[in-house]
């Protein structure tokens, strides 16, 4: 009698575990951002800089907006916001999230900005955001979201789909080690941390193994500038997530 007893505590608490468990990461993986990003780092505060700066001369398409000196942008995967200071002002900001508790932390951060035009997240994958029309963005931003989306091709084509011709595709992810000469433990450990899902556990299904780069180059875009690049992070655990991936496609 007692084994059955255990049995269906098992799967009551396999059944919480299963129901309640998504809603939990993505409520810890929200909080444990907004900790990170608000840490202060002089290091991803310069990389923005220049990764933004095309922005500064980007005229838009759009002639109203153009009348403004402003552009719009279409930021994937915005979390906490992390990159309002780095958009120039008067900028209309269209941002989309899958995990809905990122929102009190973006318009704790949006608030800040009242220059830039900026809207409620919609929560959305990037792969489904077809509420976003085609051709209507002059940009479109994306920071660290590669490594746990479900699709980064479709992704891309939405990306193309809703960049107007000449838009820009503005990219930073940390990807797989790619100097298996130098950091091949790293690479391992990278392996062995994704492939036993301790990783994608611990960080809301984020995997270390990905390198995005030629998925980018065969994607469509007109013109793509790239650069793999080690991102300078003083923390230990994080030393996982220094090789990155820089640059801007042009669609
Ligand atoms: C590591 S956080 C980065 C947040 C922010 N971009 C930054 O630079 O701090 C990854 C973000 O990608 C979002 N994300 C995950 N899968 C996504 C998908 N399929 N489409 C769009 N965003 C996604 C997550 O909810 C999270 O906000």
């Amino acid at each position: 009698m007692s084994w059955l007893l255990t049995l269906g505590v098992i799967a009551v608490l396999i059944w919480l575990l299963k129901t309640f468990w998504p809603n939990i990461r993505q409520r810890y993986f929200a909080a444990f951002m907004n900790y990170y990003t608000t840490q202060p780092n002089p290091d991803m505060d310069k990389l923005k800089k220049d990764l933004f700066s095309p922005l500064g001369s980007l005229v838009s398409h759009d002639p109203e907006l153009r009348k403004n000196n402003a552009i719009k942008i279409l930021e994937i995967g915005v979390g906490t916001g992390v990159n309002f200071a780095y958009y120039p002002e008067k900028s209309r900001l269209v941002v989309v999230d899958p995990n809905p508790h990122f929102a009190s932390y973006y318009n704790e951060n949006r608030a800040k900005f009242p220059n830039i035009q900026s809207e409620e997240i919609i929560v959305s994958t990037a792969e489904e955001m077809d509420m976003v029309p085609d051709n209507s963005v002059d940009v479109v931003v994306s920071t660290l979201v590669f490594c746990s989306v479900g699709n980064t091709e479709k992704i891309l084509q939405q990306i193309l789909r809703v960049l107007t011709p000449g838009g820009k595709f503005i990219f930073f992810e940390h990807i797989r080690e790619f100097d298996t000469e130098r950091h091949g433990m790293r690479r391992k450990i990278q392996g062995f941390l994704t492939a036993t899902g301790i990783w994608p556990f611990l960080f809301d299904g984020c995997y270390l193994t990905r390198d995005m780069l030629e998925t980018i180059q065969k994607a469509g875009f007109s013109k793509v500038q790239a650069q793999r690049f080690y991102n300078p992070i003083d923390h230990i655990v994080f030393q996982l997530v220094t090789p990155s991936l820089k640059g801007v496609a042009e669609k």
